[in-house]
């Protein structure tokens, strides 16, 4: 069986789980389209990539992320890194001809966006932007349903994105909070999953109006390298300014017609992953929470007076990628399902010399809209959002 030879660059919470999903994929998808083979791992210097490269089963490892992109063994360059590194890792990944996956967001900024997609669109080799939550299966089997007509002419889209993991004011200031690393705030890092399903499910967004908001403006200094999320409250030691948003809100027109909302928020006590969107059509209704990921609520209105109302649909072997995963429904999606079958389609595109989607072509109108975002929140105006050519 053909084998591809993965470079990963970045062994944290992402390194992570690709890591497992490239350990994964071919248990759960098989024939596997071909054999990850988790060749090299870099970090941020020799130590932590050597740990990172025995904890996460790769053969070598590099203190220096130049050393994967130019090494003519590496066929897929991983990105997992902080977001200011995206860019300049995936051009010279696109110039040495690897095809690459990119953890969302793609960038900081639309410019740097606009120069990965024509870096990649130069190589001619295969790019996926990261955005896995529309692999879980139910936002798969809600996509197939919409397709299907299930619930006619999609009219409005609610998503949220709702998490506490840095509600409280002496949660650490993760790279997450800095503009210089992250590029923006709860709009970019956990918006913009919102932001790609409702592309994914509804269409193109054509105009947005927003609210951005910074409630925690300084927040304890970390003392270690590893970036902690909300895993440790800083005391009264010294704290650093955060310059991006924690919360975001936005009315959204769609190019169909559709209209919609988005609010992300890391200040929502009590509320996890809530990563959550609700569809109404003209024929039906579908309803999904990451929390309960197994599960799709949906409301047909051919369904008699008598007996209208949501119904739970669980994903399993006769959904989407069921012939995948487990043998029975609501036997249990985790997180690492949903990158297991992440890796799986980026192998399948390169494999058939295809394209898959998130492409950096989603990531950057993805991008697109964040910036309209801002820049309303700003000026408190309604903004069109560009397209992306070609
Ligand atoms: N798809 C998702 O659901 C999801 C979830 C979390 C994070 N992300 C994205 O994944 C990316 C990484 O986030 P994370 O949560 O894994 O962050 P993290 O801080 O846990 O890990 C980042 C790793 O990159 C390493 N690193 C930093 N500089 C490096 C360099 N020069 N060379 C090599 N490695 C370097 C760090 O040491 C760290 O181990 C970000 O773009 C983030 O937005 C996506």
């Amino acid at each position: 069986m053909r084998t591809l030879n993965v470079g990963l660059i970045g062994g944290g919470f992402m390194g992570k789980a690709h890591s497992l999903a490239y350990a994964a994929m071919p248990m759960f998808f098989w024939p596997a389209p071909a054999l990850p083979v988790r060749s090299i791992i870099a970090e941020s210097d020799e130590a932590l990539a050597a740990q990172a490269a025995q904890r996460f089963g790769f053969e070598r490892s590099t203190g220096d992320w130049r050393e994967v992109v130019e090494d003519p063994d590496v066929d897929v360059v991983d990105i997992a890194t902080p977001n200011h590194l995206h860019a300049e890792i995936a051009i010279a990944a696109a110039r040495a001809g690897k095809h690459i996956i990119c953890e969302k967001p793609l960038a900081r900024t639309t410019a740097e966006a606009a120069a990965m997609w024509n870096a990649v669109k130069d190589a001619g080799t295969v790019h996926m932007v990261a955005f896995n939550y529309r692999r879980t299966p139910a936002v798969a089997l809600a996509k197939k349903y919409i397709e299907e007509g299930a619930i006619g002419r999609v009219l409005n889209f609610r998503g949220t994105y709702l998490q506490d993991w840095s509600a409280h004011p002496d949660a650490p200031l993760s790279w997450r909070f800095r503009k210089d690393i992250a590029g923006s705030g709860a709009v970019g890092d956990i918006g913009s999953h919102v932001v790609d399903l409702a592309r994914h499910l509804v269409g193109e967004i054509a105009s947005v109006n927003a609210l951005v908001s910074t409630f925690v403006p300084t927040r304890p200094l970390q003392s270690g390298g590893a970036d902690s999320l909300g895993g440790e409250r800083g005391g009264a030691g010294p704290r650093g300014d955060v310059d991006v948003d924690d919360e975001v809100m936005t009315l959204l027109r769609f190019e169909g017609g559709a209209v919609g909302s988005i609010e992300a928020t890391r200040n929502a006590w009590g509320r996890n992953n809530f990563l959550t969107f609700e569809i109404h059509g003209t024929e039906g209704s579908i309803v999904f929470n990451y929390e309960r990921r197994d599960e799709l609520q949906v409301c047909f209105a051919a369904d008699g007076d008598d007996r209208r109302g949501f119904r739970t649909v669980y994903t399993g072997p006769n959904t989407p990628y069921g012939e995948g995963l487990w043998p029975i429904p609501a036997l249990g999606i985790g997180y690492g399902e949903t990158k297991i079958i992440e890796a799986y389609d980026f192998f399948s595109a390169v494999v058939s010399g295809g394209s898959v989607s998130p492409s950096f072509k989603d990531g950057y109108q993805a991008a697109l809209v964040d910036e309209a975002v801002l820049t309303s929140a700003t000026t408190g105006a309604w903004t069109s959002v560009p397209r992306v050519d070609g």
